[in-house]
Parts: C-alpha cells; structure tokens; sequence
C-alpha cells in the first residue's frame, strides 16, 4: 500500500472509529459493536474463538455477523458446517455483489450470519487498498448488533487494519511458550501499527517510531515510554502527549485457549504483564477457554459448532466473557 493510500485509510476509517473512541460508548448508535480476533500465531484457535463468541453474543438477543476474514485461509464455514459456501468475500471483492450485505449468510441459529472467507482467490490474501477500505467502510455500516472479525495468523498489516477498527480486541493464545511469544509480538505491532499510522504524514516522527518498532535498535528505545521519551526530546511535550493519547485507551482482551489445567491461565497474565512493562498497556484478561475433547470432535467430524450443548463448558465460558463486556446474559 501507499503511503497516500495508507493516510487516506487512516481517515477514512478514523473519520468513523478515531481512537479517542475506543472502547468507550461513544459511538453513533447505528454502528456496530466491532471484535476482531487475532493473536499471532497459527491453530491457537481464533476461529473457535470467533464463533464461540458470535454464538454468545446471539443467544442473548444480538443480531450478530460473524466475518471471516482470514483472508488467506478462510475456513470458518467448515466450523459452521457448510462445505461449499453460496456466497464469499470473494464475490463481495470481486464486485459481483455490490454490498456486504448480499454476501451475508442467514444460519440455523437465530440472531447469527455469516459472511464467508474467500480463500479460493489467493490474491485476496492481500486485497488492494481501495478494496480494504471499502470492506472496512462496509463492516462499519452493517446494520447489526455486533459484527465478529476472524482474522488470520501473523501481524501482515491486513491483519492489523482490521484488528484496529475493533472496539473488542481480542487476542487468542495457548499456554505454549511460543503462542505467548506470539502474542505479546502481535500486541507490540498493533500498537507500532498504531503509532505509525497515526504519524504517517509526519516524516520525522515516523522515522522515530519506525525506528523504536526494531526491538535491537540502537537508539536505546527499548520501550514505549524510551519512544515517548525520544520524541519529548525532539519534537517536544505536546507531540509527545498526542502521541501518548493514541494508545491510551487501546486495551486488547486476552483468551487464553484449551486451557488444561488452572495453571494454563497465567499464559494471559505473563502477556499482561509484559505490555504493561515494555507497551505500557492494560491488557485485560478474560480468563481461560478450557480444552474441550467435545468441541475437537466435533470438529473433526465436520459437526456444526453450533450444536454444542448450551451448557457445554465452551459455551458457558464464552457467555461469561460476553457478559464481562457487553453485561448481557442469555
Ligand atoms: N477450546 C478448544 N478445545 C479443544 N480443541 C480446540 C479448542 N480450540 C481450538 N481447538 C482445536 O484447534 C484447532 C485449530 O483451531 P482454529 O482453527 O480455531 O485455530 P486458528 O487460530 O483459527 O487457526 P488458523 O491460524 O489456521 O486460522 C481446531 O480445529 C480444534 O481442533
Ligand atoms: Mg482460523
């Protein structure tokens, strides 16, 4: 992408979702409540995740879409059951259906569509900028309660773009070593990506945060509060609090998933509490996902996911991490 091309995206999707916003209910009422699902690493569970919730959020009464949005490996209709989706992002991007809307699949469960992945066109997996910022434009305007993102592995800006328009930001993680690495790396890029977007027409700022972004720079920045400091230095306090300002109220939400043991959730706290000392964030942490051999079977036997019983421990515990965030119960 552009460097005009990016500045125009930052407007164009500040205009509706400005940081100052986040996490706050500030926003006009018609817009959606935004959960992007990301975390890093591969087959930790995001797709899970993001149904789990969707299924959550419409057992208690919220007209939800559930996106998948993994561009280069879309596969959550499988999740749902369905082989062979009607309809795709792929006709959405390819214009044979001019909105999101008509791409939007009606499922067996009440309060809940879907708009399927596009996996089948490999050149999605990296969409065109105008086509980024419409979709992004598009998913803004659903007129729906909430609007769930499945988003794929890794920090591609792709990924991050989307992640940072979410009002929900959800990061999935296991208790491995390498998924906490993972996704504590996936939270330090949304903030870098934030910053760098933020201060994308001022060259000597973002020469600075470009900079910091290198964790073996060699300007000794290594943490947000050393970056803060480097440009208090250089451009002064009032830059230096703006630049503050835009990550302030960015507090990612941390699952950790198939949980084995009560222990397996302090994979969470660990990411908490590295933000906290080298991003100077307040991530939260909305507990753990235990390991179901029920969900996984499922799975395997291509059995929808929705037809997990209610009571199962998959679906009690995303009904409680709804009710954290949203206070509502089934
Ligand atoms: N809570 C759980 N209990 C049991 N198994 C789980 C759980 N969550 C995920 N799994 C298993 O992990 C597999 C991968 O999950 P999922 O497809 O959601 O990962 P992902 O992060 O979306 O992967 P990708 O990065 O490839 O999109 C599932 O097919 C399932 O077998
Ligand atoms: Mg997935």
């Amino acid at each position: 992408m552009g460097h005009d091309g990016e500045t125009r995206l930052n407007q164009n999707l500040e205009l509706n979702h400005h940081p100052k916003n986040m996490q706050t209910d500030q926003f006009p009422k018609h817009h959606p409540g935004i959960w992007a699902v990301g975390g890093g690493k591969g087959g930790v569970g995001k797709s899970v995740i993001s149904l789990l919730l969707s299924l959550a959020l419409s057992r208690c009464g919220q007209r939800t879409v559930l996106v998948d949005a993994d561009l280069g490996g879309a596969n959550l209709h499988t999740l749902m059951g369905i082989k062979t989706p009607a309809r795709t992002l792929n006709d959405y991007l390819t214009r044979k259906y001019e909105t999101l809307e008509e791409v939007c699949i009606r499922t067996d469960i009440k309060n809940l569509e879907l708009i399927c992945g596009a996996s089948e066109i490999l050149s999605f997996a990296n969409p065109l900028f105008a086509q980024k910022t419409k979709m992004a434009q598009s998913i803004l305007n659903l007129a729906v309660d909430h609007v769930v993102l499945d988003l794929g592995a890794g920090a591609s800006y792709n990924v991050l773009d989307f992640y940072l328009i979410a009002k929900y930001p959800v990061v999935v993680l296991t208790p491995q070593p390498t998924s906490i690495h993972n996704a504590y790396g996936f939270v330090r890029n949304t903030v870098y990506r934030r910053l760098s977007r933020y201060v994308s027409q001022k060259p000597s700022l973002q020469e600075i945060v470009q900079k910091a972004m290198d964790p073996k720079n060699n300007n000794q920045m290594r943490t947000i509060s050393d970056l803060f400091a480097t440009v208090r230095k250089s451009h002064g306090e009032k830059v230096a609090f703006y630049l503050t300002k835009t990550i302030a109220k960015f507090r990612p939400l941390l699952i950790t998933n198939m949980a084995r043991n009560p222990k397996d959730g302090n994979a969470s706290r660990i990411v908490q509490m590295v933000a906290e000392k080298y991003l100077t964030l307040e991530a939260q942490e909305l507990g753990a996902m235990e390991y179901d051999p029920l969900l996984e079977e499922m799975i395997n036997k291509m059995i929808p996911l929705s037809e997990l019983p209610k009571y199962s421990r998959s679906n009690l515990t995303a009904d409680r991490i709804v009710q954290k965030l949203i206070g509502c119960t089934p």
